[in-house]
């Protein structure tokens, strides 16, 4: 464990600290790592020593050797003897430092040295000595006085202050450290926090129903089972598979996907499969089917509820036996697959109707996520505007656009019949029609969205759909004049209840569903106020 003290010796009281000993007892401040490397700014070129003596040893040939070596003995002694703090001889005769180790959680971060200075004043013998050292190491005669000259003698109490203060920069930098680590905890905890909050894998959404998804997520990924995904158009099923494959044990294995629609039954055996040489007129090799090309790995079966019921056959036999037989081969082959499958469509409705298998069905749907429509998570669609923004402007090297609250305001109430893929293509319409103005106007919006919610007129019959399902039309309109009616009546449900000649409680239900009483409204509008 070693501490940064590049980033540590600018703190101020380090800074004061190291001024304070330079000036009273002519030393330099410096750190080693706990295996005694001493950190490289003293050997920096143009560092301004504030004591003589050290310039001239750093400047001399093995000058840098010379310290190394007696900051790795120290520090080496210190943990030998398992001592905090030393006074010690240096390579030069005569000349001392001090060292203090800096112990986090038990153990060393390195050591802390004051150098040098003398405790006595020299004897001529001693400083004759000294100098002799120093010009046989390559310093000139004059250096060598100036240096020796400008050694500070440090008696008894001296010493002792020089100890307090050297320990004084040691705890800074352990309550430093302990201050930064805390902090640091707490980002990543925080992050973590945001990070399960607005996104899982690529995707991206903050309301209630998608953490519980992202909280399914987590242990489906954990899981081998078989997993059924459903959702209507865009709402992100294929995201999903991918989020399930990509955090799961599978990983490093191959993510196959496969639409199932695309299946030609005549063909069907051979694809799911394989064939081997021979096996029909054309087959002049042997052909991996796709449960061999996945193996060890994940099949992800979209829009099963398109597969024939020849088909469902298949693949029930496979997902019940776990094995497979390749076209014209003798020995069936075991096969380790994961499977996810996906639907827009209503599977139990087409088991009613006899267009798609019980016992399939309940064979895939072992573990099952259904993905909610982003009408019904409005409080998201902010979020993934500003994602999609940004993401597609930095595609073309533009800074992501403004968007007024009056759009936005406009954008959240749409109702998004294509969910998350509609919204990611009318941002990319936006952004072309915007060309270089920074600020998104209501003109640039799709006029489904200018119409949606707007008072229905006898003549235009402006904001109907005229296209698509009569159900989603017919709710779209219960919505609009429902919260019309509301705002009309001030929020008194009998009244406009009579009005709609419907019973109060049908209202509420209705109200409840399209999530337009008051606090939901005024959720709403928080929401935009803190965009
Ligand atoms: N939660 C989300 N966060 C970010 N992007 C999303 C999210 N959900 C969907 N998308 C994006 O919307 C588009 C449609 O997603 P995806 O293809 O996964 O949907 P799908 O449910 O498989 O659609 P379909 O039923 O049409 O096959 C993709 O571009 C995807 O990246
Ligand atoms: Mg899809």
């Amino acid at each position: 464990m070693a501490i940064n003290w590049s980033e540590m010796r600018n703190l101020h009281v380090v800074h004061k600290l190291k001024q304070i000993l330079a000036k009273w007892f002519g030393v330099e401040l410096f750190y080693a790592s706990e295996h005694g490397k001493i950190e490289g700014y003293i050997f920096d070129k143009n560092y301004q020593f504030q004591n003589y003596f050290m310039k001239i040893q750093m400047n001399l040939l093995h000058g840098h050797d010379l310290l190394n070596n007696d900051v790795e003995k120290i520090t080496e002694y210190l943990s030998e003897n398992n001592n905090q703090y030393t006074l010690f001889d240096s390579f030069f005769p005569g000349v001392k430092g001090v060292a203090s180790k800096i112990v986090i959680e038990g153990e060393s971060a390195g050591t802390i040295f004051a150098f040098p200075f003398i405790t006595e004043t020299l004897t001529s013998e001693e400083e004759i000595n000294l100098k002799r050292k120093l010009i046989e190491c390559g310093s000139t005669e004059n250096d060598a006085n100036i240096a020796i000259k400008q050694l500070k003698s440090l008696d008894k109490s001296e010493k002792e202050y020089l100890h307090e203060l050297v320990e004084l920069v040691v705890q800074e930098l352990v309550t430093f450290h302990h201050e930064i680590e805390k902090r640091e905890a707490r980002i990543l905890e925080l992050n973590s926090e945001l990070g399960t909050k607005y996104r899982y894998h690529t995707m991206i959404g903050k309301s209630k129903k998608m953490q519980l998804i992202y909280r399914m997520l987590e242990r489906i990924c954990k899981s081998e089972s078989t997993v059924l995904i459903q959702g209507e158009n865009g709402t992100g099923k294929e995201l999903v598979a991918k989020a399930v494959h990509y955090n799961s044990s599978r990983k490093d294995a191959v993510l196959l996907a496969q639409n199932c629609s695309a299946f030609n039954d005549n063909l069907l055996d051979s694809e799911l499969f394989g064939h081997v040489r021979g096996a029909f007129t054309g087959a002049i090799k042997d052909k991996k089917g796709l449960f061999e090309m996945a193996h060890g790995g994940t099949l992800f079966l979209d829009e099963i509820g398109d597969t024939s019921l020849t088909m469902q056959v298949k693949l029930l036999r496979v997902l019940q036996e776990g094995t497979f037989l390749p076209v014209g081969a003798t020995q069936p082959r075991k096969v380790n697959v994961r499977i996810i499958a996906a639907t827009n469509r209503d599977l139990k409705g087409m088991i009613v109707k006899g267009e798609f298998r019980e016992d399939l069905y309940y064979r895939i749907n072992v573990l099952n996520v259904l993905l909610p429509p982003l009408r019904e998570r409005k409080e998201d669609i902010s979020i993934l505007f500003d994602h999609f923004m940004e993401k597609k402007c930095a595609e073309i090297g533009q800074p992501p656009k403004l968007i007024s609250k009056k759009c936005l305001e406009k954008i959240i109430d749409y109702s998004w019949p294509g969910n998350v893929r509609e919204l990611e293509n009318e941002i990319e319409r936006i952004i072309v029609l915007a060309g270089d103005s920074k600020t998104i106007i209501p003109e640039m919006l799709s006029q489904k969205i200018l119409d949606f919610g707007e008072p229905v007129t006898m003549m235009g019959q402006k904001g109907l759909r005229t296209s698509g399902s009569l159900k989603d039309a017919m709710e779209e309109l219960e919505e609009i004049m429902i919260r019309e009616g509301l705002k009309r009546c001030n929020f008194n449900k009998s009244r406009l209840a009579k009005e709609l000649g419907i019973s109060r409680a049908s209202l509420i239900t209705k109200v409840e569903k399209y999530e337009l009483d008051k606090r939901s409204l005024e959720k709403k509008k928080k929401m935009l106020t803190a965009v």
